[in-house]
């Protein structure tokens, strides 16, 4: 076992220590790349100029927005908006990888593309992080969902903006089914989520699984005489000497060499009383641990559960690349509290928003895709759809022909979990602001037209005119936007 012990009970001659000694100077790692730009002038980049689509009341006031138009001007403008900057709790992102192609909804209507590359690709996601971070509570945390291409490159990106020390977890999550059609590599079935947090103090919910019946009979073999209650033994000693209470001897018994016992001698005694300690035959104490005790098995960081929604044959709303939303549950509710906001600047299908909402909590999304803007809405208005009523014959066909290809590989324990909105009745989600940057409002005029033919309200209305500027400068408060005659 890799249990390291501190570097002050190192009794040996250090024989590789430089002249000057370890790690002496900066040991910080940057990376140099062509038109990497200084931070200061990131932070500077303009705000977006923007207006409010709908509702058309511009004195509506809701936490919740969902911007149309290019994030990055977007998030400036945030970044000067006194209720948002530094407010933001959760930050989740899944931003094109860099793959070199171009993705459509499953009804073939164009919705993004992801063509950017190398430094290029590099320097467009850390402007966004500069500015995500600067919107960041400073209890706050930030997933980044990356593929293998631009994932290592992100990563000391990241630990440039974010530090080193606000390293959380290299999440792997798997995504498809294994395929029997890989070529001469091992077959590709995981993705990654980076995991930072702001400052070393952020909100943390623990995640636990609950633990299966087999997985229970299995891990808690013994029962205990009496009561029934079925348990473990687990070491009553950690590694480590220590000179105190901890390290001495403890019903004359010393703990083994170079560990201490969990507790003093005290707390153990209790411990004892109450039967929680168990003797072995040769006299050696172990800890019992009670199954009907357990909170269940703490999340780790490879999540076998949540592949992509059209990987499981659940509910979808069509749209390309939409992520697993019980994943966004688990995240959304490790790193905040209900009512705190959480912000995807990647929105496409509204997943992260719907999810925001589902647990509670405020929100604000942004896509460049009018595709992604209407598949929010849909997403808003009816909720997910049954696969099959997006695939085309031929998809069919092909499908059938993948699930042939498809190893079954999945064992009880990583059965995918449903996306929780399958299982409860929908409810509209309809507190928000819909905001676009200018110019371009214009493209959203079918997908608001369409919204309000949903909610029941004219179709009528002229687009332009009964839309609104709206600001996010500097003194501005929360959708306090004026009502301005509109040129055309
Ligand atoms: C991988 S998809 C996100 C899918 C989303 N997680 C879901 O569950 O539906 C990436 C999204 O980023 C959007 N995007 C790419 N560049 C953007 C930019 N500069 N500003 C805003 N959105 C952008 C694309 O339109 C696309 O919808």
């Amino acid at each position: 076992m890799a249990t390291g012990i501190p570097r002050t009970k190192w009794q040996s001659a250090p024989h590789h220590i430089q002249p000057n000694g370890l790690n002496s100077g900066n040991t910080d790692v940057h990376l140099s790349y062509e038109g990497k730009k200084p931070e200061l002038e990131i932070l500077n980049t303009p705000p977006a100029n923007l207006r409010q689509l709908w509702p058309s009341n511009a004195g509506h006031v809701t936490p919740n927005r969902l911007y149309y138009g290019d994030n990055l001007p977007i998030l400036a403008a945030l970044a000067q908006d006194g209720s948002v900057r530094g407010h933001v709790r959760v930050v989740y992102i899944d931003p094109p990888y860099a793959t070199r192609s171009v993705f459509q909804s499953r009804n073939q209507t164009d919705a993004y593309m992801d063509l950017l590359e190398g430094a290029h690709y590099l320097e467009f996601l850390r402007e966004r992080l500069i500015l995500l971070r600067a919107l960041l509570a400073d209890d706050g945390s930030i997933y980044v969902h990356l593929d293998d291409n631009m994932v290592f490159l992100v990563k000391a990106v990241m630990d440039e903006v974010f530090g080193r020390a606000n390293f959380r977890n290299w999440i792997t999550r798997k995504k498809c089914n294994p395929k029997n059609y890989t070529r001469k590599t091992f077959g590709n079935v995981a993705d990654y989520i980076l995991f930072y947090t702001k400052t070393e103090n952020y909100v943390w919910h623990r995640p636990v699984e609950p633990r299966t019946e087999a997985r229970a009979a299995k891990e808690y073999q013994y029962v205990e005489p009496g009561t029934g209650r079925r348990y473990k033994k687990v070491p009553v000693h950690a590694p480590g000497v220590r000179n105190g209470e901890t390290g001495k001897p403890w019903r004359g018994k010393n703990p083994p060499p170079g560990k201490h016992w969990q507790y003093p001698p005290r707390v153990l005694d209790e411990m004892d009383a109450r039967g929680e300690i168990y003797w072995s035959p040769t006299g050696n104490p172990r800890r019992k641990i009670y199954f009907d005790q357990s909170q269940g098995v703490p999340v780790q960081d490879i999540w076998l559960e949540y592949r992509d929604a059209h990987n499981q044959n659940i509910e979808v709303s069509g749209y390309p690349t939409e992520k697993n939303p019980a994943m966004l549950q688990r995240i959304i509710e490790a790193s905040s509290n209900p009512g705190d906001l959480v912000l995807d600047c990647f929105s496409g299908s509204g997943t992260t928003l719907n999810m925001a909402s589902h647990t509670g909590r405020r929100w604000i999304g942004m896509d460049n895709s009018r595709e992604a803007i209407s598949a929010t809405l849909r997403r808003f208005a009816k909720g997910l759809e049954p696969m099959g009523n997006f695939a085309s014959k031929l998809e069919s066909a092909e499908r059938e022909e993948e699930s042939e290809d498809t190893l079954s590989l999945f064992g009880p324990e990583e059965t995918a979990k449903p996306s929780p909105a399958k299982t409860d009745r929908h409810h509209a989600i309809t507190d928000f602001a819909l905001i676009a940057q200018e110019p371009g409002a214009d493209d959203l005029a079918d997908a608001v037209g369409q919204w309000l033919e949903w909610k029941g309200e004219s179709r009528i209305m002229q687009f332009r005119e009964e839309t609104v500027p709206y600001k996010t400068g500097k003194p501005q408060k929360l959708h306090r936007a004026k009502r301005r005659k509109q040129r055309r």
